[in-house]
């Protein structure tokens, strides 16, 4: 006997009615992709631990954007992707005007000016260690002068016409210095700082540091990226990036860390929650949906939605191409 009190199929028997039971609704708008430069100008080199993806020499750049502007893209994350040679312990390549980073930025708001250009700002990809700061005698990380070389590319990055400036790091006090450094340097009316707040130390950026060469040569990041059991962490950091001066909040990665953006969402009401579905997440769906798990919309969708679910409003995701043909 069914009673009147269980009944809930009614509310979403028809299609129509769908939308009007779910949190947020997938945009466009609501997605940034994250893409990998090489310092080999005319390369498009495809990246073997990530399907589809590509290092993309800056020559190469507006080829292969220009078609996603045109279905709609909106943002991008830009990492660079160094050869060996220029790579030393202080990151000193990080903020080359004739780097990766800073030439894509340029190129990228000259030819396509109302297209959101972020930077990722880390050191891993350019120190010789492969850590993401400076590092003491003893090889622990070195926190100030870190956040002082970080701080400094940030704004780097900014002065070069960046939009937005994104802090992967993971070290204490970064968003203030990177705040004050926008201000000193007349750009923070105009220039974002989303703060990775909330990273996890996760077995899932194993694509990301083989595409972008970035491994530790010793030791792990975990003594500055978060324990992944932590839930505690996680809400402190929120909180104090929200102190410092960020404008986004974000957590990374997104799947394993759903309570996680829910946190973020209840501790930063006011601002905007980024979700990072990481290098390994994409890998995941990506092979299950080859070996005829499930089908790769319908999961990668699920996925989407589940983010929205709790709590974020921005996506960071390498599915970015597939779902602006999907969204149309
Ligand atoms: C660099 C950085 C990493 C990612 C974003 N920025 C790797 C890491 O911290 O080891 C991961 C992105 C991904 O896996 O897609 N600090
Ligand atoms: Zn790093």
């Amino acid at each position: 006997m069914v009673h009147i009190d269980s009944l809930l199929h009614a509310g979403y028997h028809n299609p129509v009615q769908r939308p009007w039971q779910v949190e947020r609704t997938l945009t466009k708008g609501s997605l940034m992709y994250p893409i990998f430069i090489t310092d080999e100008a005319d390369s498009l080199i495809p990246i073997p631990s990530m399907p589809n993806q590509n290092r993309i020499g800056v020559n190469r750049l507006e080829e292969v954007i220009a078609p996603l502007v045109q279905k709609g893209l909106r943002a991008v994350m830009l990492f660079g992707v160094p050869n060996d040679s220029v790579k030393d312990a202080l990151a000193t390549a990080a903020d080359d005007p004739a780097g990766p980073v800073i030439q894509a930025i340029k190129l990228l708001k000259a030819k396509f000016p109302a297209l959101l250009v972020s930077c990722d700002v880390c050191l891993c990809e350019y120190t010789s260690h492969g850590h993401c700061g400076h590092l003491n005698e003893d090889n622990t990380i070195n926190n100030e002068a870190s956040v002082r070389r970080i701080a400094e590319v940030a704004v780097n990055y900014a002065k070069a016409g960046a939009d937005n400036v994104a802090p992967s790091d993971m070290m204490d006090g970064r968003m203030r210095a990177i705040k004050q450094g926008l201000l000193d340097a007349g750009l923070s009316h105009r220039v974002s700082l989303m703060a990775y707040s909330a990273k996890y130390a996760s077995a899932l950026y194993g694509p990301f540091r083989d595409a972008a060469c970035s491994g530790a040569q010793f030791g792990d990041r975990s003594a500055y990226q978060l324990p992944p059991g932590s839930r505690g962490l996680g809400r402190r950091a929120i909180e104090r990036d929200v102190r410092e001066g960020a404008d986004i909040i974000m957590v990374k990665p997104a799947m394993f860390y759903l309570d996680i953006i829910r946190d973020a969402k209840e501790l930063a009401p006011d601002h905007p929650i980024a979700a990072y579905q990481v290098s390994g997440e994409y890998a995941m769906i990506h092979h299950a949906a080859s070996a005829g798990v499930f089908n790769l919309k319908t999961a990668v969708l699920e996925s989407m939605a589940s983010l929205q679910r709790a709590g974020c409003s921005l996506i960071l995701t390498y599915f970015t191409p597939e779902l602006l043909e999907w969204l149309n």
